[in-house]
């Protein structure tokens, strides 16, 4: 019995403009899989990544995810799509001023109807999942806090803490260690690692920190300036591979 990939990229191309942010990139991400993206600033990571969950179109080729060809989807059909991908983007994406427990119930959203979200907003409903979810980044003590009285890393938790309660099949986390220090960068990856070792989620995450991606990654797909440089099994890529991705002249 052949797996059907999960995510699917067939000939995708980005642009910004004419900016060609990729190129032609083809990709199949299997159900359960823990993926690193690698690749200096401006590669391309967080493009793919919005491109796997939705939220960009490609300019040219097709971005299949869980069996769906994503552009040719109503825009309610996405919406169900959607809420099986669980995204922790770069900048967080957290509202600010609310407290964190209404920020980590957002993960509820997709399956809350809307006087139930705007309930909760007066009266946090499943407390008990948000605080649970809070007490799995290690941030319990946090749940009335208000989301702009948080330190850079705790926000971070913040946003993973809201991707466990929507509890997805696929989690793309965009540099999800990157305001923390080492010691919660590693408990951090572990939680993310654990989450596909105990409920089978696809993981796919960019990371900037190559140790690390080699580390809790078995598979590794390098980028530079938009293409794709390597696919390939973490224990088979060599130094010279990473020189390849990071050295500043082509
Ligand atoms: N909205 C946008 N408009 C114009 N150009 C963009 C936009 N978003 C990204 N780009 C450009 O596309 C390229 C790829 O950007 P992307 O954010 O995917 O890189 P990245 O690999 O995630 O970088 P970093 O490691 O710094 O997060 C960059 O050169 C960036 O400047
Ligand atoms: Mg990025």
């Amino acid at each position: 019995m052949t797996i059907a990939p999960l995510f699917e990229l067939k000939h995708v191309s980005h642009r910004f403009g004419h900016f060609p942010a990729l190129t032609d990139i083809n990709l199949q991400l299997y159900p359960g899989e823990c993926i690193g993206l690698v690749g200096s600033s401006g590669a391309g990571k967080s493009t793919l990544l919005r491109l796997l969950n939705g939220t960009l179109s490609p300019s040219e080729g097709e971005v299949w995810a869980l069996g769906c060809n994503l552009n040719q989807l109503s825009p309610r059909r996405l919406r169900q799509v959607q809420r099986q991908i669980g995204t922790i983007y770069q900048q967080f994406h957290l509202i600010d001023t609310l407290r964190v427990v209404h920020n980590v119930n957002a993960g509820h959203l997709g399956r809350w109807s809307l006087p139930k979200a705007l309930l909760s907003l007066l009266m946090p409903l499943e407390v008990e999942t948000a605080a649970k979810a809070l007490m799995q980044v290690g941030i319990p003590d946090k749940l009335y806090a208000r989301t702009d009285r948080l330190s850079g890393g705790e926000q971070q938790r913040v946003a993973i803490a809201r991707v466990l309660v929507q509890n997805p099949l696929a989690i793309l986390a965009d540099e999800p260690i990157a305001s923390l220090d080492p010691e919660r960068s590693r408990e951090v990856m572990d939680l993310l690692r654990s989450l596909g070792e105990q409920t089978g989620q696809t993981l796919i995450v960019s990371l900037h920190d190559v140790a690390m991606a080699c580390q809790y990654c078995q598979r590794l797909i390098g980028l530079r300036q938009g293409e794709l440089v390597f696919d390939t099994l973490t224990e088979q890529v060599t130094p010279t591979m990473f020189d390849a991705l990071y050295r500043l002249e082509p």
